[in-house]
């Protein structure tokens, strides 16, 4: 990051390379449709002022192609930004499934960063180059939003919902990560950096900073048993509640008719608002775990339940 006023922030992926290529086209096109406007009415200004001999009759004079022309053609030309542009916002609704997921919790006034592997930092973020990195974000408090300016990617970050944004650094390097949403006192100060490594040294930081401690899906997995959802979800449980192994990405049929899939919002749901989603065939007997568990251990939980795939915790 260098410091001081900088005039075009810093590109590390195709995307933003992608995103100045269109904010650059538009901007020529922008120019090149209005330029002519006020250099014409300049030169008119002049021409016509008062005082000044000249041919003031305004003969009528239709032309069709002209007529139709000055319409055509900037439609046309907005229609190519359009599509351009949608194709690019889509491109960031569908992260790669073999993307590598990161939990994000905000709060009043910091980030912090899990990795699946279970090192956890706060405001950095180390992420390896050339990997596509998937950011799954909540808030614990009220309505942040985590902007990667390298990027050209900024997603508004919710309490009680789950949003994600993704991207594939292209250059290793240090680059700004921002909140974005005016979140109280301290928004201005929140932040930290984005750090892109090499894999070598991602791997190097990786091994010195997971501390030994227990991956989200193996937290998750310990939180399952400590609870006592077994109690309840175990197969062996007298139908309670239906198994959660396999349950990830699956299609649900709900009670009230509806079908959802069981994605990360669904198991969240689940956990909060048990009775938004209760699954067909069960009663809604399953209380909130709202108190019970704060963000991360939710996260943790989902976690688990998306790696579990058909194993059950020991
Ligand atoms: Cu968090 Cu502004």
């Amino acid at each position: 990051m260098s410091p001081g006023f900088q005039l075009w922030p810093a590109a590390a992926s195709q995307h933003a390379r992608e995103v100045d290529l269109l904010i650059g086209s538009f901007g020529a096109m922008v120019w090149l449709l209005s330029l002519p406007v006020f250099l014409l009415m300049g030169f008119f200004a002049w021409r016509y002022r008062r005082g000044r001999a000249a041919n003031r009759r305004h003969r009528p004079n239709r032309n069709i192609w002209l007529e139709t022309s000055w319409s055509a053609i900037p439609f046309t030309l907005t229609m190519v930004f359009y599509v351009w542009a949608t194709g690019l916002f889509l491109d960031l609704q569908h992260p790669p499934a073999n993307a590598m997921t990161i939990d994000v919790v905000a709060k009043q006034w910091m980030w912090k960063f899990q990795h699946p592997e279970g090192a956890r930092e706060i405001n950095d973020l180390h992420v390896p180059v050339g990997t596509p990195v998937k950011l799954v974000m909540t808030s614990q408090d009220v309505i942040h939003s985590l902007y990667l300016p390298a990027m050209r990617i900024k997603q508004d970050v919710l309490p009680g919902r789950y949003t994600s944004e993704w991207f594939t650094a292209d250059r290793t390097g240090v680059f700004p990560l921002r909140c974005a949403e005016f979140c109280g006192a301290d928004h201005a100060v929140m932040g930290g950096r984005l750090v892109v490594m090499s894999p070598a040294r991602f791997a190097e930081w990786l091994a010195a900073n997971d501390g030994g401690a227990l991956s989200p899906a193996e937290r998750g997995a310990k939180l399952y048993r400590e609870s006592g959802c077994a109690a309840c979800h175990d197969r062996a449980a007298n139908g309670l509640a239906p198994s959660l192994e396999g349950l990830f990405g699956t299609r649900v049929q709900l009670a009230d008719g509806s079908v959802r899939t069981a994605d990360e919002q669904y198991l969240r749901d689940s956990l909060i608002l048990p009775n938004s989603a209760v699954t067909a065939g069960y009663r809604p007997i399953m209380p909130s775990y709202a108190n019970t568990f704060g963000p991360d251990e939710i996260a943790a939980l989902v976690a688990w339940m998306k790696t579990s795939g058909g194993s059950r915790p020991q």
